[in-house]
């Protein structure tokens, strides 16, 4: 399976990606993450990517095209949950294309709907581990110690570009450049399966309403 999960900053992408890919068996590609580890080793591109990052624009697309689609060629036949990725209509089209080279597709596309104002709360008590890129909220999920990560003990940070200013202008190129893909895989002739997920719910039932179509869809 090949899924594309959509919504907009701090609706829970991350968090929902984790566990559907580890209960499908799938590989999660997240163009955030990957882009932060660029920046943490210092490369060329992580270089190119960081006053975007920080300023809450997207990365342009030519940078994050290339990015993605090698990550996506390496991965494992038995399929991918992009996170992040496509943002802009042409990523999208870049990917379909290059997908299509390789007689595949984008079987689903999951829509994570919520309130602008809820996920401005979201990302500003977001916690996540340098480590290994768990997740956490101060209030919603929080670790079992506090300001310390579950799996591997490391202290937990909060992002650069989760301060309010920065949320407020990655929610407004949201609005902008990422909501038309969505309406770009609702138009296409060949278009895979969309859902809309309701994720003003917290993070297990908004899992379950995932899993539930992803159920459904693997059955049938
Ligand atoms: P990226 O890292 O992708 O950031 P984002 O899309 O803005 O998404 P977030 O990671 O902020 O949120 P999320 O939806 O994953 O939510 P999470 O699960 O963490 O991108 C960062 C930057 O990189 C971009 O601004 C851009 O510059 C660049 N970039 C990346 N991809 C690009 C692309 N394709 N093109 C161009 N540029 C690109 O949850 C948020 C918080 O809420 C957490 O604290 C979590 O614990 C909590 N939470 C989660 N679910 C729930 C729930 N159901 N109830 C309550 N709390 C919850």
């Amino acid at each position: 399976m090949r899924i594309v999960l959509l919504g907009a900053p701090g609706a829970g992408k991350g968090t929902q990606c984790k566990r559907i890919a580890a209960q499908h068996r799938l590989l999660h590609l997240s163009s955030g993450d990957i882009l932060r580890h660029h920046r943490a080793a210092g490369t060329e591109l992580g270089k190119k990517a960081s006053s975007f990052m920080d300023s809450g624009a997207l990365v342009p697309d030519e940078i994050i095209v290339e990015m993605m689609i090698d990550a996506i060629k390496k991965a494992p036949v038995v399929g991918f949950i992009l996170d992040g990725f496509p943002r802009t209509v042409n990523q999208a089209v870049e990917l379909d294309k290059s997908l299509a080279l390789a007689n595949q597709q984008i079987d689903v596309v999951l829509n994570l709907k919520i309130d602008d104002r809820k996920v401005a709360k979201r990302m500003t008590g977001r916690r996540s581990c340098p480590k290994c890129g768990a997740v956490y909220h101060i209030e919603n999920l929080k670790p079992k110690v506090e300001g310390i990560c579950d799996n591997d003990g490391t202290r937990l940070i909060q992002r650069p570009d989760d301060t309010p200013e920065v949320v407020a202008n990655r929610l407004k190129n949201y609005h902008r450049q990422t909501k038309p893909v969505l309406d770009y895989y609702k138009n296409n002739p060949d278009s895979p399966t969309v859902y809309d997920i309701n994720a003003d719910k917290n993070a297990d039932e908004v899992s379950a309403l995932i899993l539930e179509k992803l159920d459904a869809l693997v059955k049938t």
